[in-house]
């Protein structure tokens, strides 16, 4: 019962610090923080000093919990995610998950930086994830403990909340913003992919790759927690034609796109 325990302990010491009615939880992405700048918050507290929690070590992320308000909900912001390519394990990646699971969540939002597969999809273009492959080769519900969480064996046939899907892509066409739905493949990184490894991805019938967001996925299917995901394409990932590409410029065209994922995040809140 060591991670119950750890996990009851980070939760209790939350509340304490007045976090105790959040309705909304939402993870950003890799050069994705700036829906922080749009929170009234109420109280924010850098990972390292709750107890349990892993440290962010990645330097394009704060690393911090963020309570406010956001479009008339309460909301609770991880400004800062963890990746596996980092060195933490999959309980780690997730904890953030299901302590704010634990702190009454009902709804969760993912964002991620992600490359385009599907040719017709342009840099700076949203992706609605509809379905993802897990090509990380982990779970996060593969631990000793992990029944004692809930069923394991989570069925996998709609990872991504319809409900919230459906919601998101209607104010996209009303905002008259872009979005792409397609299926997310996650590698564990951190290196980017081979020309090989791109047409294996364009022949699995994905539209997108990334190094994160399917772990968390995941966990919140193990606590019927519905979620949406959306990806912001910052490269064209076109094996035939491939351009060396660096981590600075995928963050830069991360920032340009973000307002519109802002304002889908922002306008589906409100309409929970
Ligand atoms: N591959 C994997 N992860 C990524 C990519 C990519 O091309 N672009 C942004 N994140």
């Amino acid at each position: 019962m060591e991670k119950q325990k750890q996990l009851q302990e980070t939760i209790q010491f939350l509340k304490d610090k007045g976090i105790t009615n959040s309705q909304v939880g939402i993870v950003l992405g890799t050069g994705l923080g700036k829906l922080v700048a749009e929170i009234n918050i109420i109280t924010e507290i850098p990972y390292a000093q709750i107890p349990h929690f892993p440290e962010a070590t990645v330097e394009f992320h704060s690393g911090r919990l963020i309570y406010g308000e956001l479009s008339g909900k309460t909301v609770l912001v991880m400004s800062g995610r963890f990746h596996l390519y980092e060195g933490y394990t999959a309980w780690e990646v997730t904890y953030g998950i299901r302590t704010m699971h634990g702190l009454g969540i009902q709804n969760l939002f993912i964002s991620n930086a992600a490359g385009a597969i599907n040719l017709s999809y342009k840099k700076g273009d949203l992706m609605l994830i509809e379905d993802h492959i897990n090509l990380q080769g982990q779970s996060p519900l593969a631990f000793k403990e992990a029944k004692s969480f809930g069923n394991i064996f989570a069925d996998m046939l709609a990872p991504y909340s319809k409900e919230l899907n459906t919601k998101i892509a209607r104010i996209a066409k009303q905002q008259h913003i872009k979005l792409h739905e397609g299926v997310y493949a996650s590698v564990l990184g951190p290196q980017l992919e081979t020309r090989a490894e791109y047409r294996m991805l364009q022949i699995l019938e994905t539209d997108a790759v990334g190094m994160s967001t399917v772990p968390e996925v995941i966990v919140a299917k193990q606590l019927n927690l519905p979620c949406a995901a959306i990806s912001v394409l910052t490269d064209e990932c076109d094996p035939k034609h491939l351009q060396p590409i660096n981590i600075e410029e995928i963050i830069a065209i991360a920032g340009k796109a973000e307002p519109k994922m802002i304002a889908l995040f922002k306008e589906v809140i409100e309409s929970l």
